[in-house]
């Protein structure tokens, strides 16, 4: 392979300070500083490990914005979150909950749009970036959905066949959780909209690929409930769709070769709380500064 520059990595020389940020911080050690003193692409291979990892990391970090790259202009990135994020993202954290009733409405697109733009950031390995999201925005499409995962779930009940965490016992447990927590739905807990993370699982970085996706979720419940939407992550719809109705991935536009595990139902919440829970948290902290 022959090298190439194809970073499109320009240094406004009129505002660079010369301060040797953009290297120290550069992930694939493409960066240096040349000749007259202005950071520099050195050639390299390729995309990846032995090239720029695409990261953007040395546009972030310039302090008078001098760099820009892939044609990303310094301006038109988003300014760094306010100090006082941190109280506001612990209230998120702790508040957070599964929200299993909803309003049989559908969220206002332009939140949804937002929300999945923010998306576009999850972190993904080698920033591979190869998460790709399925959501179903419209809650006449969920419901089509639902009718044939549903119908398909409650014929194999009734020849005692479940998916591989359920048996007689538990499936009769969760039809009683139709009364209250989860109204008339075990399947999605009556959620309006789908979301699901998948990405196509290969060679040595497969096990990195899974783990995308499950970041990729736990990012998306915090954008929902910082915009006031409740969410579910829910495991047990992914395995009636994987193995018990065939025709689910097609349905959902899933290809067959994609890690798929957790299906998030969001929604505006149909019940207000009124503060958040608290969790056990000593038993799982091993923290060595604590040790005894
Ligand atoms: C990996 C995972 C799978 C889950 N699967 C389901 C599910 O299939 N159905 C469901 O109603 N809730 C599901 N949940 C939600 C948990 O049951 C829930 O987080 C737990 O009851 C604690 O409640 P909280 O989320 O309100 O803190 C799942 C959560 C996680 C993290």
């Amino acid at each position: 392979m022959g090298m190439e520059k194809k970073t499109h990595f320009t240094v406004d020389k009129s505002k660079c300070i010369g301060c040797g940020r953009c290297i120290d911080t550069c992930s694939g050690m493409v960066i240096e500083k040349g000749k007259d003193g202005f950071p520099e692409m050195k050639s390299f291979e390729r995309f990846g490990w032995r090239g720029c990892w695409r990261c953007q990391h040395c546009l972030a970090v310039c302090p008078v914005g001098a760099i820009s790259i892939f044609d990303k202009k310094p301006e038109d990135s988003l300014p760094k979150p306010p100090a006082e994020m941190g109280a506001y993202m612990e209230s998120l954290v702790t508040n957070r909950r599964s929200c299993r009733r909803f309003l049989d409405r559908n969220v206002d697109p332009d939140t949804i749009t937002s929300i999945l733009s923010a998306m576009e950031a999850a972190p993904t390995g080698g920033n591979s970036q190869g998460v790709e999201y399925t959501v179903i925005d419209d809650k006449d499409r969920v419901r089509e959905i639902w009718k044939v995962a549903y119908t398909k779930m409650e014929a194999d009940a009734k020849k005692h066949i479940y998916t591989h965490s359920f048996d007689d016992f538990f499936y009769g447990k969760m039809k009683q959780s139709e009364k209250t927590v989860r109204k008339d739905d075990l399947l999605f807990c009556g959620a309006p909209h789908l979301f699901i993370a998948h990405e196509k699982c290969a060679g040595k970085w497969a096990e990195d690929n899974k783990v995308n996706c499950n970041i990729a979720t736990a990012y998306f419940e915090l954008l929902c409930n910082a915009h006031g939407l409740g969410t579910v992550i829910m495991s047990y719809p992914g395995e009636v769709l994987s193995e018990l109705v065939p025709e689910a991935r097609a349905m959902l536009d899933i290809p067959n070769d994609h890690y798929t595990k957790l299906l998030v139902g969001f929604g505006y919440p149909e019940i207000e709380y009124a503060r958040g829970v608290q969790k056990e948290r000593k038993r799982k902290i091993h923290r060595y500064s604590e040790r005894g």
